[in-house]
């Protein structure tokens, strides 16, 4: 047994000073005192690792903006031991046969744990594999399609699912692709494309909405849905990200859409946090038609720690939305440091609050809307026991497994 002492933030308890000992993979005891094979007395807190279920990691079709070593190095860095992997690749993942090769690709390159989303196409109720393939969730997109199908689309599947159905919420109508000239002619093409399309969401425990980002949206997510949020739309506004490069779906809107949205994570009426990393490379994003999408799943943990340093988030909340609120939504054991759990946890310098510069990242797409912005990064971070990321070097490749 591995056993690691020191500060510790139990579920339902806080922060703690204790031994923990990790056995194959698992948290095997949670002591005061404990002795085992190893000893480690750490510096700073005991997380529990995040789980980021909104990542794009481009793999197959897209190994210039990412591919699962780089987007998945880029997670352990940022304290995020297990990610789930959005189906809109190359191809996209559709079917038992794309999602299989996804599989056996993250499972050969991904150094943290990973769930696969299925995207909903039409007849997916249909198909044989619907109630058998491994599945982290569904994902409708409201690209390409009209609404009709959109809507139809998602009751169909609300009504036959035992998975979460995660919608990209913005109502296919009213999603206008007009030239941009700045980054708010973006957010002006989608101003009502969200609350829009949940104003006629079914209410069903088994739909979650993706990337919340307006204040409007917020009041109109059905009664029994859940959501997320990502950084970008807490901490980023088109006051102070002015750059097209930002442009990002859905659009980074005004100062009091941030604050009401993060006025509903503290309080967990938006229970989930997540990143929706989008890399894209800068020439891309510099080009004449530059694509939606921001990078984020390493500098998501940093930022939000900064947020409870500086006293604007509680940590039992970040704790909760990055750990054990994603792993409860999509079913799963796990996001907790208690007895019997995955050993996936983090240490943390609380005091260490860094500016983040473009070189300590992993991620291809080389660049981050973050620049500068101060953040506090993991120290050390261990998934299944096992240390991959250390003052952000990677110290182990692939050995990710399917959470489902
Ligand atoms: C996403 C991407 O790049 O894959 N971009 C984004 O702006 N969020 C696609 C999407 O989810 O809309
Ligand atoms: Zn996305």
């Amino acid at each position: 047994m591995d056993v690691f002492e020191g500060k510790s933030w139990i579920s339902g308890k806080g922060l703690n000073h204790v031994c923990i000992g990790v056995e194959d993979g698992k948290i095997s005891s949670v002591k005061k005192i404990l002795k085992g094979d190893t000893h480690t007395n750490f510096h700073g807190v005991l997380l529990p690792g995040a789980f980021d279920m909104h990542v794009h990691f481009r793999d197959p079709g897209y190994p210039h903006k990412e591919d699962w070593k780089s987007g998945s190095e880029s997670a352990a860095a940022g304290g995020v031991t297990a990610v789930v992997d959005m189906p809109n690749t190359n191809p996209f993942t559709t079917d038992l046969e794309t999602f299989r090769a996804k599989e056996s690709t993250a499972a050969s390159k991904s150094v943290v744990d990973f769930g696969l989303g299925v995207n909903v196409d039409q007849d997916l109720t249909k198909q044989t594999w619907f109630d058998t393939i491994p599945a982290a969730f569904w994902k409708l997109y409201p690209y390409g399609i009209s609404s009709d199908d959109f809507f139809s689309y998602a009751n169909e599947v609300l009504d036959k699912t035992k998975k979460p159905l995660v919608i990209h919420c913005e109502h296919p109508d009213h999603m206008h692709n007009n030239t941009l000239n700045q980054l708010s002619d973006h957010t002006q093409n989608r101003l009502i494309a969200e609350p829009e399309c949940l104003a006629s969401m079914p209410s069903s425990p088994y739909l979650h909405v993706a990337h919340l980002s307006t204040f409007e949206g917020l009041n109109r997510v059905p009664k029994l849905a859940t959501s997320e949020v990502c950084p970008h739309h807490l901490l980023l506004n088109l006051d102070n990200c002015k750059s097209i490069d930002c442009k990002v779906d859905p659009p980074l809107r005004t100062r009091k859409d941030n604050t009401e949205l993060y006025d509903a994570f503290r309080s967990g009426k938006i229970s989930i946090l997540s990143s929706d990393h989008a890399p894209h490379t800068v020439e891309e994003k510099r080009s004449d038609n530059p694509p939606s999408g921001l990078p984020g799943v390493e500098t998501m943990i940093p930022l939000m720690l900064n947020e409870v340093s500086e006293g604007r988030l509680k940590l039992e909340r970040l704790v909760n939305a990055m750990s054990e609120a994603p792993a409860n939504r999509l079913g799963l054991e796990r996001g907790k440091i208690i007895e019997g759990q995955t050993a996936d946890f983090m240490i943390v310098d609380m005091k260490k609050s860094l500016p983040i510069k473009l070189d300590q990242l992993h991620s291809r797409s080389n660049w981050t809307p973050f620049e500068n912005w101060s953040a506090i990064f993991p120290s050390q971070v261990y998934r299944r026991g096992e240390l991959i990321a250390e003052d952000g070097e990677i110290k182990q490749e692939k050995g990710g497994q399917n959470l489902f």
